[in-house]
């Protein structure tokens, strides 16, 4: 399973990418809005200036002409990029035309089997369900996950599966059981992930024998 770091925050990234462990970036306009920034295509491109993967950045249009336009001038800005286009009506018109010019498509707000079928039959890439979301709302959004992967194994398709709304650790473990190909995951979590209060005691443990024996070896001299 490859890990995608979920932010547009740029400090995030750098660390993330420093730590060798992320193979791409995913954005969208909430995440866009936390940073402040309006220069869209500034962002993109500086995101894909640290991570050698792909990139998804959004559109932000709703009707299929428009989308179609501004995915194809997106998608001119790097060979990394990726357009997220939300699973609508509209959105799969957009796909099915863009991923005749491949251009790649990561189908996002993805929450159900249908939805992410769909998805495949219209070209899409990547699809996204959103674990999160759907168990903030009481539905078990990695059994969705599960389902999705099981149906693209079973019929060989090549689209490949992001868990993403991922909220915590656990969520990356049960995706990675559930074979999705890609967890998108937040900064935070991505630390979290690192950290065990045993490794954390282990160190200390460590540190503190090893300067015991070597005062005893100072004082020995
Ligand atoms: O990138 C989209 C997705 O990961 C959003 O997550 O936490 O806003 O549901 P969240």
């Amino acid at each position: 399973m490859h890990l995608f770091l979920d932010t547009a925050n740029i400090e995030q990234i750098r660390h993330a990418a420093k730590l060798g462990v992320i193979s791409g970036v995913t954005t969208n306009p909430s995440l866009l809005s936390l940073e402040g920034r309006s220069d869209y295509k500034a962002v993109i491109l500086e995101i894909c200036s640290i991570v050698s993967g792909p990139v998804s950045a959004e559109v932000l249009s709703h009707e299929v002409g428009s989308m179609i336009e501004e995915a194809r001038e997106i998608s001119s800005w790097s060979p990394q990029v990726v357009i997220k286009i939300p699973i609508t009506p509209f959105g799969l018109e957009a796909i099915s035309i863009l991923s005749k010019e491949n251009i790649k498509i990561n189908l996002t707000l993805c929450f159900s089997v249908n939805q992410a079928l769909l998805g495949v039959l219209a070209g899409a890439t990547y699809v996204s369900p959103f674990v999160g979301r759907l168990d903030d709302i009481g539905h078990n959004g990695m059994e969705l996950v599960a389902e999705i992967v099981q149906i693209f194994a079973h019929y060989n398709f090549s689209t490949q599966v992001i868990a993403a709304s991922i909220r915590h650790p656990l969520h990356c473990v049960a995706a990675a059981k559930a074979g999705a190909h890609i967890a998108t995951v937040p900064y935070k979590v991505l630390m979290e992930m690192t950290s065990h209060p045993l490794t954390t005691a282990g160190i200390a443990r460590f540190r503190e024998d090893w300067s015991g024996i070597s005062q005893e070896a100072k004082q020995e001299k």
